[in-house]
């Protein structure tokens, strides 16, 4: 297991997390059969997940890529999302499954369905690492939770603090004393 000194301790083990990838990865090659899902990957937090859930499907599926900040180099949510990067595929007529590493106000997904469906996909789903269910603070669907997890700061499997810890093949919560407040 790769670790840091500034980890407190691990949360969800790379185990645990190969088992409901692998779990996730058949309900929707179940629900997505001869639809030709379009997957798209919110970076870049959901990269590593992305990579697992995509090759653990046994359907054809497309991938695409976006990037949306929300954060900033700090722990809060700006409530306000900036699209960096667009996917590039047209969505008219598609079934589209949002991937993300984690949903915790659920503002950046919101928005994100918001703006999917605007554009024709024939459906737009979610499908998320983590969700910080506590944290919420607008309603918002999330059809596939891999795990809800305490209101602690995580990281590692995709997910960082200030660009750091995302090489972690676990789900880390980081000592207190190494977030710069
Ligand atoms: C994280 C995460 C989600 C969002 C969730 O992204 O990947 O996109 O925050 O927060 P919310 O539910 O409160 O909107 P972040 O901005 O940290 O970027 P990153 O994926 O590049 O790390």
């Amino acid at each position: 297991m790769k670790t840091h000194e500034n980890i407190e301790k691990v949360l969800i083990t790379k185990e645990e997390i190969a088992e409901k990838v692998k779990e996730t990865a058949e309900k929707l090659s179940a629900d997505y059969k001869d639809k030709n899902p379009l997957m798209i990957c919110v970076l870049k937090g959901a990269a590593v997940f992305f990579a697992d859930l995509t090759r653990a499907m046994d359907i054809d599926v497309e991938t695409d890529f976006m990037a949306i900040s929300s954060y900033g180099g700090g722990t809060k949510s700006s409530g306000q999302i900036r699209l960096i990067k667009d996917v590039s595929i047209n969505l008219v007529g598609r079934d589209v499954v949002i991937v993300e590493d984690i949903v915790d106000s659920g503002n950046t997904l919101k928005n994100l369905k918001t703006l999917l469906d605007a554009r024709g996909a024939r459906s737009v789903a979610a499908c998320c690492l983590l969700s910080k269910p506590s944290r919420r603070t607008c309603d918002v669907g999330v059809e596939y939770v891999c795990f809800e997890v305490p209101d602690e700061f995580v990281v590692g499997y995709g997910l960082d603090y200030a660009e750091k810890y995302r090489n972690l093949d676990s789900v880390c919560v980081l000592r207190k004393e190494a977030i710069k407040s």
